[in-house]
């Protein structure tokens, strides 16, 4: 039988997602069962938000047989397991369902560090479960993704003695969130205030990213950039002293992507299809969204975003140079939702010059598909950047990025140094965290888009890239075998 190793994670795509978190963990598990492991995954089970149709919906989800019976500081707490054979057959997901955990969105709730306490209980009682069940593998790695997952890997070093000797890992997706909370809440998440004392505590505050950074055996980051950008102090979120000191126990695999469902060739989501052979479908995606989103019909470069509105990707840099943008005769798309005066400033620009700039406030899957398809550049002035997915979807998609040079971007673009010597550029980087270094990226963006054999080699390019998970899955299973695997 096959090593498992388990997942824990707040996102599942296409099951629930807010952002990359959810196609990692969409992307990565088949690539490792191609490896030879055994991949099995728990995630919540939200209300409500939760899509099963590529599962064959609800009657995909078979009910655990496993009564769990989980406690948190004294309390018994409801919990429903759910099990279902996802990843087109290439990994078992468990969805927790529980009191607290399981409403209608993801996150954002006053007590998210109560619920993901909750999910970690659970994830616990499950890797129990398999961890003395004889029909399954031996549980080899435990792998928790994000501070929602960190509490696993704290219950079971310090609760759970059937799994309290697996090997843990620990992924930083993000590190500006933590699941920072008052020291006063400790007794509520059965941390013992010993822990507190010698693992969460954080300058008198509880730190739940920072207790999994100490228990793991291992940490990882989405890019060897990042990995190296968090020990300093730029962009360490107060946890670069703690990560230099851990240096040696931290390493930074890129992600990669899943080119079955980014596949511009099969993509159910766009009105055509089209290859690196074959760009006429291509200019029929651009055509079909000019008209979907109300943009002047136009042979205009047409500049896309699909984001996360928040400071950590530099919208508001790019609300800073639209204007200029449209002057000089692009026109510029942007999708996304988050913090509310990105999302103001970008209707009122869109407002302020109808047919040049559309705005979507929503999270749309599709229409992100059909942005990546139809776009000449995307824009990513990320502030900071772990890895980034989307500027690599935009490439296998012929379209451009243009982004700043921190993180994963660094380390998945190939940067244009010279508009009359393409090379082997994908893409467009900027140093400077400045709307001004924006500005004159854009420059040049226009200057290639405007150039048909500098356009063509770069499209050619990003598209011939593999950006697949295969070499990151091996690499993870280097280091789990490290560990024991
Ligand atoms: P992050 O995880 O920081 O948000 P990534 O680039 O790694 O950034 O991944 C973002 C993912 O979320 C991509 O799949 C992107 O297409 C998707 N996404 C972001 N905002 C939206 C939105 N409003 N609608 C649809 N997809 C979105
Ligand atoms: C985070 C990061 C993003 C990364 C994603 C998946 O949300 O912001 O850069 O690509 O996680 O690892």
């Amino acid at each position: 039988m096959k090593p498992i190793v388990l997942h824990v994670a707040a996102e599942v795509s296409p099951f629930h997602k807010s952002g990359g978190l959810g196609d990692v963990l969409a992307g990565l598990p088949p690539a490792l069962d191609d490896e030879g492991v055994d991949v099995r995954i728990i995630t919540p089970r939200y209300g409500g938000t939760s899509k099963f149709t590529s599962i064959g919906g609800e009657e995909g989800l078979a009910p655990w047989p496993v009564p769990l019976r989980i406690t948190l500081a004294g309390q018994p707490i409801d919990v429903r397991v759910y099990e279902a054979r996802t990843h087109r057959g290439q990994a078992t997901t468990y969805f927790v369902e529980a009191e607290h955990l399981s409403r209608g969105n993801l996150y954002g709730y006053g007590d998210d560090a109560y619920r993901f306490a909750v999910f970690g209980k659970a994830a616990v009682a499950i890797a129990s479960v398999l961890s003395r069940s004889r029909n399954v593998g031996r549980v080899s790695v435990l792998h928790a993704h994000d501070w929602h997952a960190a509490l696993a890997l704290y219950y079971a070093k310090a609760l759970a003695s059937s799994v309290q000797g697996i090997p843990c890992v620990f992924t930083i997706h993000n590190l500006a969130f933590q699941g920072q909370e008052r020291a006063s809440t400790t007794p509520y998440l059965d941390i013992a205030w010993e822990a507190f004392h010698e693992v969460f505590e954080d300058h008198g505050t509880l730190n739940l990213l920072k207790g999994a950074l100490l228990i793991a055996d291992r940490i990882t980051t989405v890019s060897p950039t990042y990995s190296h950008e968090i020990r300093t102090a730029r962009y360490g979120h107060r946890m670069d002293g703690l990560l230099r000191w851990m240096s040696h126990k931290l390493r930074g695999i890129t992600n990669g992507i899943d080119t079955s469902v980014w596949n511009p060739a099969t993509d159910k989501h766009l009105p055509a299809t089209f290859d690196a052979d074959d760009l006429a479908g291509k200019e029929a995606c651009r055509t079909a969204l000019r008209f979907e989103l109300g943009l002047h019909p136009s042979k205009a470069p047409l500049l896309g975003c699909v984001s996360r509105l928040t400071m950590q990707k530099g919208i508001d840099h790019l609300c800073d140079v639209a204007d200029d943008f449209v002057r000089r005769g692009g026109q510029l798309v942007v999708l996304g939702e988050g913090e509310e005066p990105l999302e103001h400033r970008l209707h009122w620009l869109s407002m302020s010059h109808p047919g040049a700039i559309a705005f979507r406030r929503a999270f749309d899957e599709g229409l992100a598909h059909r942005i990546y398809a139809a776009s000449d550049l995307f824009a990513m002035p990320s502030r900071f950047e772990p890895c980034g997915l989307a500027q690599m979807y935009s490439m296998r998609y012929g379209t451009i990025p243009v982004a700043r040079a921190t993180g994963g971007l660094v380390d998945t673009i190939a940067p244009l140094h010279n508009l009359h010597e393409v090379g082997g550029a994908t893409g467009i980087l900027y140093r400077s965290d400045e709307s001004d270094a924006l500005r004159q990226a854009l420059h040049w963006g226009l200057a290639v888009a405007h150039d048909p054999a500098a356009l063509a080699a770069m499209r050619s390019n990003g598209m011939r890239e593999d950006f697949s998970w295969q070499k990151s899955a091996r690499t993870y299973v280097e280091m789990y075998r490290e560990l024991g695997l």
